[in-house]
């Protein structure tokens, strides 16, 4: 009887102690949905990059996120940025490739600048704060 009871004390602490190693090597966020953009990109460069889609389209971050699930009521006001519920964000996506392109393939001249982040011709140079820029 005594011996089950240890094994079974060795066993839980054997399991909390696999848990916390498991724990503590886990990323706390989870992967990004990234397909154009680098995987090692950093917050802030993210940040700043979403912000001049903003400006150059004049939009709300909405515009290419979708909300969270209305039942998630602790995320009901925030946007699920890794979501690709919103059809504008392939859109967009086809956006950057064109933008990518344009600039690797006609400007990069500067090689230490990863093609993503070069922006000799970028979002606000056709869209100049329109969604939808006006064929003319
Ligand atoms: C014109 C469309 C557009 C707008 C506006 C926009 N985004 Fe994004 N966002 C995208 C696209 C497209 C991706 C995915 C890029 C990729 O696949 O590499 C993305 C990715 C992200 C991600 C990474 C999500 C993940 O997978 O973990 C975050 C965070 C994010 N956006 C935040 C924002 C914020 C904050 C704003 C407003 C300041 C914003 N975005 C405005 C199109 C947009
Ligand atoms: C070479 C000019 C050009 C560049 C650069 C450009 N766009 Fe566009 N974009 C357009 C035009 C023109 C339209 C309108 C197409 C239409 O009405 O069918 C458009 C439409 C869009 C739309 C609406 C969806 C659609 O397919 O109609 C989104 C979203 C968008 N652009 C995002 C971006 C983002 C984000 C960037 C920068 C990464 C960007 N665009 C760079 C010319 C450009």
């Amino acid at each position: 009887m005594l011996h089950k009871r240890k094994i079974l004390i060795i066993f839980i602490l054997t399991a909390f102690i696999v848990v916390s190693i498991a724990a503590s090597k886990a990323p706390v966020l989870k992967e990004r949905n990234l397909k154009i953009l680098p995987k090692d990109i950093s917050d802030a460069k993210l940040d700043s990059i979403m912000q001049t889609y903003n400006v150059a389209l004049g939009v709300k971050c909405n515009f290419c996120h979708a909300p969270y699930d209305k039942m998630n009521f602790a995320m009901k006001d925030s946007l699920d940025y890794a979501s690709d519920a919103e059809p504008m964000k392939e859109e967009a996506r086809k956006m950057m490739r064109l933008t990518i392109d344009i600039n690797k393939n006609y400007f990069y001249y500067n090689k230490d600048i990863r093609p993503e982040y070069l922006h000799v011709v970028h979002c606000k140079t056709c869209h100049q704060g329109e969604p939808f820029p006006p064929e003319d």
